[in-house]
C-alpha cells in the first residue's frame, strides 16, 4: 500500500517535507495505525508519532488521514484512497513529524477547571445523582481528549490562544450540568467572551470528526442558551 507523509525534524530540516513509502502489509495489519508500525519497524525507523493504547482509548494518535482527523488505531486501511495522506493535526504546531504540541489544547482544557467545584462536606459516601442526573453525563464524560475536533475547527486553528475550542467547552459542559458541582454560575461567567466560547460559528466539523461520536457542537449550543438564560 502506498503513503504519503507528513515529514519535519526541526533539528535538521528548515521546512516539512512529504515522503512517500510502499509497504507490504501484512494479513495482520488493519488499520492505519497498524500501517505505520510496519513502516516504522520495515522502512524507515525515523518516523515519529504518538500512539499508546492501540484501543481508541487514549487519543494520543489522533492525525490527520486523506483530510480528515481521526484517530490511527481505529481508521480502517480498507477503503482509504491511495496513496494514503497522514499529516499531523491542522493548526497545532508541530514538534516532529506526526507529533503536535498540545501544550495549549491542555492549557485551555484546565482553564474551565475540569473536577468538581462543591463548598458542602464530603458526605460518608459518595455524592448521590439521581438516575436522571447522572444521564445528563451522557455524551460528555465519554470524551478521550484526543483533539481531533479542535484540530478540524477553523475557529480554533485561526485563535488557538484565545477560543477554548470545542474539546475544552464539551469539557465545561460536563461540569456544568453535573448536579453535584456548585460553581455552574463562575464557569458561565468565565465563559461569557467573545473569544472563548462565541468564536465558534456552529460550522460543526467539531461533531462530523469527533471518533467518540460526541457532538461539541451541541455541548457549545447548550452553554450558549444557558448564558442566554442567565442574562435574562
Ligand atoms: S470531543 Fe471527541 S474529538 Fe473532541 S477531544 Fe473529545 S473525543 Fe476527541
Ligand atoms: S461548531 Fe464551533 S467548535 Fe465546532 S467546529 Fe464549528 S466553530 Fe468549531
Ligand atoms: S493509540 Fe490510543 S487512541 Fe489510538
Amino acid at each position: 500500500m502506498r503513503f504519503r507523509i507528513y515529514r519535519l525534524d526541526p533539528e535538521t530540516q528548515a521546512r516539512p517535507s512529504w515522503r512517500e513509502y510502499d509497504v507490504r502489509l501484512e494479513a495482520t495489519d488493519r488499520k492505519v495505525l497498524d500501517a505505520l508500525e510496519r513502516i516504522r519497524t520495515t522502512l524507515d525507523d525515523s518516523l515519529a508519532y504518538r500512539r499508546s493504547c492501540r484501543e481508541g482509548v487514549c487519543g494520543s494518535d489522533a492525525m490527520n488521514i486523506n483530510g480528515r482527523n481521526a484517530l490511527a488505531c481505529i481508521t480502517p486501511l480498507e477503503g482509504l484512497g491511495e496513496p494514503v495522506t497522514l499529516a499531523p493535526l491542522p493548526g497545532f504546531p508541530v514538534i516532529r513529524d506526526l507529533i503536535v504540541d498540545m501544550t495549549q489544547f491542555f492549557a485551555h482544557y484546565h482553564e474551565i477547571r475540569p473536577y468538581l467545584i462543591t463548598d458542602e462536606p464530603p458526605p460518608e459516601r459518595e455524592r448521590l445523582q439521581t438516575p436522571e442526573e447522572r444521564a445528563k453525563l451522557d455524551g460528555l464524560y465519554e470524551c478521550i481528549l484526543c483533539a481531533c475536533c479542535s484540530g478540524f475547527c477553523p475557529s480554533y486553528w485561526w485563535n488557538p490562544d484565545k477560543f477554548i475550542g470545542p474539546a475544552g467547552l464539551l469539557q465545561a459542559e460536563r461540569f456544568i450540568v453535573d448536579s453535584r458541582d456548585r460553581a455552574t454560575a463562575e464557569r458561565l461567567a468565565f465563559l461569557d467572551d467573545v473569544y472563548k466560547l462565541y468564536r465558534c460559528r456552529t460550522i460543526m466539523n467539531c461533531t462530523e470528526v469527533c471518533p467518540k461520536g460526541l457532538s461539541p457542537s451541541r455541548a457549545i449550543e447548550h452553554i450558549k442558551l444557558q448564558q442566554l438564560r442567565r442574562s435574562t
